[in-house]
């Protein structure tokens, strides 16, 4: 850390752009989408608003409030308004650091497969779709070792490079340009699909309504919806309390945190208006799984017209936005490391980018089925699924239990009303976050845990 204002972000334009920016990513524009096919549409969709209105915005404020007071990551935050490494709230932000660490390594897999497909996209453009198998050709793209691992390095490189600039010089500058861009592709990849047979069928599909998909039940989509919505928000990993901060002690947090919702949730919402309609005038299958963008996406580019054009902007922008996510989950393991080791800043990103690098092998191995020798030392096809599922159905909400209990049972009311700076709000909030939150992550995590 070179200079002290390079610690801080330079305006709330940065400061929103950045943290949603973390938000809006993979999580949106694959995850969103596969997860609202395979959990039957409507019922998952309103789930997931539920959670997102009713606990995701109080979980956010929650980390805003423990970041810019104690002006950390999320294990030195928690240290500061202690006043102690000895307070049992750390396993919390440790959990968290751990968190993204472990996302990031499979993330950077998913980010290296749009990336490729990108760069095909680029060459040979989508018309081979029209007659080519696109799942036997996913298969064969995320299956090509060389060709995945170099994607896939190159993504964590790009993701290092910026993180090394630190806050206001690389995370806000990149973040600024990067996300007004997103959101006109995605836009103009909706209007399109306006003009689509398939668009009234999807707005039905994503907001009626829906019966639950064989097997499973409200206990099963719930955990499912609010584990997205924490996921789509970065939430319960210290990623908000590690931007949070480096935010000025005169902003307003209340609104920050509603704005990033918003645009996280109209992000997700459009990213389902931009592939549903796409699926359903082709025929496809909604509920085809975690291929759902990769393998149904180009095949509707195969068939629009200017698909070249609309197929290689929606790969740039999966590109883009997990580029804003991926700096934001390395950040945040990265702070620990420099809370507690003289390290160089840039040094440490290295590093860390490195050891990521190695263990996302692990999960880019589950997809190489050909030469793969870590698939024998790890058996390791699905890790990607099973970091993915573990990170999303246990450290998560642990970790956001453990934030909301901290500040409802631990910090003082005075300390919260003094972050949240508005009296209504802070009636409000300190005790719905002491007895409501915990109590709804609870249930719905326990309640995930049994009808396992
Ligand atoms: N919210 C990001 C997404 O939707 C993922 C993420 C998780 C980003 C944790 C930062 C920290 O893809």
């Amino acid at each position: 850390m070179t200079n002290n204002n390079n610690d801080k972000f330079k305006s709330k334009l940065g400061i929103v752009a950045a943290t949603a920016g973390s938000a809006v990513g993979l999580g949106n524009l694959w995850g969103f989408s596969y997860k609202a096919g395979t959990n039957g549409g409507g019922n998952f969709v309103l789930l997931y608003l539920f959670s997102v209105l009713f606990i995701g915005i109080p979980v956010m404020l929650t980390e805003f409030v423990i970041g810019r007071e104690g002006k950390g990551g999320p294990v030195g935050s928690i240290e500061n308004i202690e006043g102690s490494k000895k307070s049992p709230f750390v396993i919390g932000g440790y959990f968290g650091a751990l968190c993204t660490f472990l996302i990031l390594s499979f993330y950077s897999v998913i980010a290296g497969w749009s990336l490729s497909y990108l760069v095909d996209g680029l060459i040979h453009g989508f018309s081979q779709f029209a007659t080519i198998d696109s799942a036997e050709y996913f298969t064969s793209i995320s299956g090509q070792l060389g060709l995945q691992v170099v994607c896939q390095g190159i993504f964590v490189l790009l993701t290092v490079c910026v993180v090394m600039f630190g806050i206001q010089n690389g995370i806000e500058k990149i973040s600024k340009i990067m996300m007004p861009l997103l959101f006109a592709i995605i836009l103009l990849l909706v209007l399109y699909n306006l003009t689509l047979p398939g668009f009234s069928e999807s707005v039905d599909f994503l907001f009626m309504p829906s019966a639950f998909p064989e097997g499973e039940s409200f206990f099963t989509i719930f955990p499912a919806a609010l584990g997205q919505a924490f996921f789509s928000l970065s939430l319960g990993m210290g990623a908000i309390i590690t931007y949070a901060r480096a935010v000025d002690d005169s902003e307003n947090i209340n609104t920050i945190t509603a704005q990033v919702a918003f645009c996280d949730t109209l992000i997700a919402l459009l990213a389902g208006l931009a592939i549903f309609p796409i699926i359903f005038t082709a025929g496809l299958d909604a509920a085809a799984g975690p291929g759902l963008a990769f393998v149904a996406l180009p095949v509707g580019f195969a068939q629009m017209p200017f698909g070249y054009l609309f197929g290689n902007l929606f790969f740039l922008l999966l590109v883009v936005a997990a580029l804003t996510s991926s700096i934001s989950m390395l950040e945040n393991t990265l702070t620990l490391i420099l809370e507690n080791f003289k390290f160089n800043r840039r040094v440490a990103t290295m590093l860390l980018g490195v050891v990521v690098f190695f263990f996302g092998l692990l999960s880019q191995a589950g997809f190489n089925y050909s030469s793969s020798i870590l698939q024998l030392v790890t058996g390791a096809t699905g890790f990607l699924d099973q970091l993915d599922a573990f990170t999303m159905y246990y450290l998560i909400p642990l970790g956001a239990l453990i934030f909301t209990i901290f500040v409802g049972y631990r910090m003082k009311p005075e300390t919260i009303k003094k972050q949240i700076n508005n009296d209504t709000i802070s009636k409000i909030f300190i005790p719905y976050v002491k007895y409501i939150i915990p109590i709804l992550i609870l249930i719905i995590f326990i309640s995930g845990l049994l009808s396992k």
